[in-house]
């Protein structure tokens, strides 16, 4: 048995992450005392309602978290979720020289200057991989195990919610608005969706991933973000149609140009092709495609929020910082010193498909591709296909920036010859 004094943690909420985190911490004692060289005891719990909660053992509960902050624990871990008073409460507990975990993304995507900023004033330990993509290891592989290398693009489905709904729409070619609703009668969607359909949960991620792995500060405001309420059957019918599948997609990619380098950070619904890695990824699951230079292309799987999943997460990070006290360490600090511009999505190079209703005659052919010259777009591919009255044609084109796109776009629907913009998406995930 291990001779070092027990490792005291403080939990900061117990709902279904929580009441998880307590469940391994009771089951797993004994192995986890093993792994760290010390006990590590629950010394409380703090929620703001203690006899609300019966799954856990009530002499532990209490509703005073700056007091059991302030007592003799060595660790908090927070699974309280929001910006206040979990802030407050972090900063008090590294300012004290306390290690934190945290399942906070908000959190850390809008405040993590000031946490490390705490952090390093006392040497504390910051730990935060049950922010993004639950269960799945991805932040210290990019935090630790590929902090020799250099990173170009992380490439992801972060949000489990919009990926069960686009999952739904592909399968079922129902609308938007009809698969929603059944997520939601099955549980899968929040009563308000707000946060996960119009894309701030994948940007929280986000943000954090592009700071990881392009060591430079960047917060949710820094991201580009749209969400999928406007993905429409039309959409997934027109990628389907090209061998492709529409997904939320959270992107943080170096960009090099005229030497210098400046990241792009955007969350939007895209095309990938059938054959990409992200397409497999249905229902619920999370799943980030990360290249690196010398490491190459690598997929992290898995599950991306729940409570298991995301109490075991936080466990492992229980277990490095437990380590760490114990055995003296220290984990990796803040790692910024690249900072490393965020570019505006209008300058951000993109490729896009554009399906049209077109009259289906000589000529027609030519305005469209006159106003792709005139926005300097070269146009990848053309497909065309004549109808009773009308024709239908998909375009796709190379990069260029977002905003000679969007131009592209908004002129081509004014054209007297176009009946109807019928999809305009985002194409991701291949080379042309
Ligand atoms: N609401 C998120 C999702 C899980 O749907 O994936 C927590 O980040």
């Amino acid at each position: 048995m291990s001779s070092h004094k027990p490792i005291k943690v403080a939990l900061l909420g117990c709902g279904t992450v929580g009441t998880e985190v307590v469940r391994l911490l009771t089951d797993q004692a004994a192995d986890l005392t093993a792994r760290v060289g010390a006990p590590v005891e629950l010394a409380g719990i703090a929620v703001r309602k203690p006899n609300k909660h019966r799954d856990v053992p009530a002499e532990l509960l209490t509703a005073d978290a700056e007091a059991l902050i302030a007592s003799d624990v060595d660790v908090v871990v927070e699974v309280i979720g929001g910006i206040e008073p979990a802030r407050s409460l972090l900063l008090a507990a590294l300012r004290s020289g306390k290690s934190v975990v945290t399942a906070n993304k908000a959190l850390l995507a809008e405040h993590s200057a000031d946490l490390f900023e705490a952090s390093d004033a006392s040497g504390a330990d910051l730990y935060f991989e049950a922010a993004v993509a639950g269960a799945i290891p991805l932040l210290r592989p990019l935090r630790e195990s590929l902090a020799g290398d250099r990173i170009t693009r992380v490439m992801g489905i972060v949000n489990g919610t919009t990926n069960f709904i686009l999952s739904g729409m592909d399968s079922t070619g129902a609308s938007y608005g009809e698969t929603l609703e059944e997520a939601t009668r099955l549980g899968y969607a929040e009563a308000d969706p707000t946060a996960d359909v119009d894309g701030f949960d994948a940007a929280s991620k986000a943000a954090i991933l592009a700071s990881l792995a392009f060591h430079s500060r960047v917060t949710a405001a820094d991201v580009h973000r749209e969400g999928i309420a406007s993905v429409s059957a039309a959409d997934i019918a027109a990628a389907k149609a090209l061998g492709r599948t529409v997904k939320l997609l959270a992107i943080c990619e170096r960009v090099t140009e005229d030497g210098g380098e400046s990241i792009s950070v955007r969350v939007h619904p895209a095309m990938i092709p059938k054959s990409h890695p992200l397409a497999g990824v249905n229902g619920a699951f999370n799943a980030v495609f990360v290249e690196a230079d010398a490491a190459g292309e690598m997929m992290f799987y898995g599950q991306g929020a729940g409570g298991a999943p995301t109490a075991s997460a936080v466990l492992g990070d229980l277990v490095a910082v437990a380590r760490n006290r114990v055995h003296r360490g220290r984990g990796p600090r803040e790692s910024a010193y690249a900072a490393l511009p965020v570019r505006p999505m209008g300058q951000t190079p993109t490729r896009y498909h554009i399906s049209l209703d077109v009259a289906d005659r000589a000529g027609v052919l030519s305005q469209v591709a006159a106003v792709f010259a005139e926005h300097d777009v070269s146009i990848a591919a053309v497909r065309q296909e004549g109808r009773v009255d009308d024709a239908s044609l998909v375009i796709v084109t190379h990069a260029a920036t977002d905003a000679a796109l969007r131009s592209t776009v908004d002129k081509i629907g004014g054209l007297p010859v176009v009946r109807e913009v019928v999809s305009v998406m985002r194409v991701e995930g291949e080379e042309l």
